[in-house]
């Protein structure tokens, strides 16, 4: 049952809803937001049924409103993903996040010859497929996809 009245994980005053999280993915959100590392209250449910993604998961972290840019860092690993803004119970706000067009830091180049992985040199890509959402790497151009994706 998930309607009004019984919702998977309780409704939030204040705050941000990320829903629509592939569920296999929820821990890396989880730590590229760094939400294990702020002191605010956060429920999370996962393997929640979605006609959509097959099985989902929604975080909920109250009094914690992000920045685009900060949301956008989720776009490799929940480029579905939909943010509602919680006001006093209500829904004020829904955002979808953006796939950008240069990912930064998070994510490792699959090569390990690439000087990011042998020097203290920030990985820097541009995504070549904003659907499956692959990478290439600004220094070596190799190719990192989804399957070969490691996390900073
Ligand atoms: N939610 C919440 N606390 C509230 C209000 C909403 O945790 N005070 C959550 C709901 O559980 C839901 C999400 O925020 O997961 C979006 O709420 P709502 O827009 O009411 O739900 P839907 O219409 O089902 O959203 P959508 O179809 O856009 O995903
Ligand atoms: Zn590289």
């Amino acid at each position: 049952m998930n309607d009004k009245k019984h919702l998977s994980v309780s409704a939030i005053q204040n705050g941000t809803v990320i829903d629509h999280i592939p569920a296999q993915n929820l821990f890396k959100v989880i730590s590229i937001l760094g939400l294990d590392k702020i002191p605010n209250q956060i429920t999370f449910g996962t393997n929640l049924e979605s006609k959509r993604l097959g099985k989902k998961a929604i975080i909920k972290i109250a009094d914690k409103y992000f920045e685009r840019d900060e949301i956008n860092r989720i776009a490799i690993v929940a480029p579905l993903a939909k943010l509602n803004i919680i006001r006093d119970y209500e829904v004020v706000e829904k955002m979808l996040v953006e796939v950008p067009d240069e990912i930064k830091g998070i994510v490792k180049c699959v090569n390990p010859k690439c000087i990011t992985n042998v020097e203290n040199v920030t990985p820097k890509f541009r995504v070549v497929d904003k659907k499956s959402v692959s990478l290439k790497c600004h220094y070596c151009e190799k190719i990192t996809d989804q399957e070969h994706m490691n996390y900073l």
